[in-house]
């Protein structure tokens, strides 16, 4: 790879190694007199989502597309994790890790299979669910949207429909309500200006010129198949106008949720990818407000804390300047230079630049590294807390850490290869094994400190 290759899929972006570095200290001991101390009553956490875990959401926009052929996805959702079934399955590792809170979304598709039918029988799941969590003495954090929607929502326009604010924010209303403040937290909709954010990227530009192209005759396909006129997934290639629909839909839905549960602290979750200078013309604040501007705005208004959700650095170089060479990686190992954009420190710049820009309360929904090798997952977790730590030492009021993920599962368009999670599953018998890297989070966690 040279220095201005990537690769990039929606859901992430990998920087080569000449663009970034893995950081170099290792933490000062994690548990001795020196041990980095978390305020009382930290979140530690981790973060699935409905569609990538559960299964079967057969009533959702993205089954349609996932079964089209040809399409833009590696592998169909199928059974994913079976979580649907297994979720106490999925608790028992929670409480194995001794995390106080869990990040998971309820499916729209679900709830409403059709426009203003509640489902009392789904509703009752996820408040088995909650009530389970709850028993274990785990906080919920549901997410309201976490990509997937019902078809018949796809079908009628999706983003792009001048009705959706409101059908989303009815959706809420209903489902706030009916799940009742066993919510400990809610999120309302999950990142949704990752495809803004990655298109106002220079150097992506061409990747997303093809991607679009791809995903506009898939779409078509669609609506085809689906006799509507169009068809409008999260894929749909047409972010900027969904933006506008997206902004009124988490306020509407904020104002949903608060007015249902008061006390259930709510907000939406960004998807922050951490701008860093490669030398001295470059213009990240340029990039940052193209990126994220607007939406920090709306969370400014309507929000009780900002998401975050960190995996990469990427480094800017300025206008016609080269990236300089990498410097040699501090660590011998992990060494993989695809990994090197992976930079613990990233958290701790995204973390600061949203409380800067809000002045709201931040929590970690998400944060990972995807890897094949757990050693390297295992090496990265006490580092990213170490930075996650100096952020709340300089003043950040952080409210807790959710690491992505809990399981691996269904990673979107790449399907499921890339693995992120904390366990793995079996893809047949769906068994959870815990991997090493578990551990090492669980010692952190019990002692509240790195
Ligand atoms: C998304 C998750 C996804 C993760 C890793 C985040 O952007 O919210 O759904 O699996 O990144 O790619």
């Amino acid at each position: 790879m040279n220095a201005n290759e990537f690769s990039i899929d929606r859901r992430g972006l990998i920087v080569s190694g000449a663009a970034a570095t893995l950081a170099a200290a290792l933490p000062a001991s994690a548990l001795g007199a020196s041990a980095r101390r978390f305020p009382a009553g930290f979140r530690w956490g981790a973060s699935t989502a409905g569609h990538q875990i559960e299964g079967n959401n057969t009533n959702s926009d993205l089954w349609l597309v996932e079964n089209l052929s040809p399409t833009i996805y590696k592998e169909r959702s199928g059974d994913t994790c079976d979580s649907y079934h297994r979720w106490r399955q999925d608790i028992a590792l929670l409480k194995a890790i001794g995390l106080n809170s869990y990040r998971m979304s309820i499916e729209w598709a679900r709830i409403e299979p059709s426009p203003g039918q509640f489902s009392i029988a789904e509703i009752d799941h996820y408040k088995r669910v909650i009530g389970d969590l709850r028993a274990a003495g785990i906080e919920p954090v549901i997410t309201f949207f976490h990509v997937a929607a019902p078809r018949w929502f796809a079908e009628r326009g999706g983003w792009l429909n001048p009705e959706s604010p409101d059908l989303f924010a009815n959706y809420c209303d209903k489902a706030a309500r009916a799940l009742g403040d066993g919510i400990g937290i809610a999120c309302t909709i999950n990142e949704p200006q990752v495809g803004l954010t990655f298109r106002a990227i220079p150097m992506a530009a061409a990747y997303f010129k093809a991607q679009d192209e791809r995903a506009k005759a898939i779409m078509a396909e669609a609506a085809r198949r689906s006799g509507s006129e169009r068809f409008v997934t999260m894929d749909y290639p047409d972010i900027v106008g969904m933006t506008p629909q997206l902004m009124a839909a988490h306020e509407k839905g904020f104002a949903a949720i608060k007015a249902a549960l008061p006390k259930v602290p709510t907000g939406v979750t960004l998807n922050l990818v951490d701008f860093a200078k490669a030398n001295e013309g470059s213009r990240t604040e340029d990039l940052q407000k193209l990126a994220y501007g607007g939406w920090m705005e709306v969370v400014k208004r309507s929000g009780d804390f900002v998401g975050v959700q960190t995996y990469t650095q990427m480094l800017i170089p300025g206008a016609g300047a080269k990236l300089p060479p990498p410097p040699p990686l501090p660590d011998p190992e992990p060494s993989d230079p695809r990994d090197s954009g992976k930079q613990p420190v990233a958290l701790r710049n995204t973390v600061e630049y949203a409380y800067r820009q809000t002045g709201k309360p931040v929590f970690v929904t998400e944060n990972g590294f995807q890897t094949d090798n757990d050693a390297r997952r295992a090496w990265y977790i006490p580092r990213v807390l170490a930075e996650l730590h100096k952020a709340i030492e300089g003043g950040v009021p952080v409210m807790g850490y959710m690491h992505w993920s809990l399981i691996d599962n269904f990673e979107w368009l790449q399907g499921y290869g890339p693995k992120f999670g904390l366990a793995s599953v079996d893809r047949t018998t769906f068994k959870r094994t815990l991997k090493p890297s578990a551990a090492v989070y669980r010692q952190i966690v019990r002692a509240n400190a790195v």
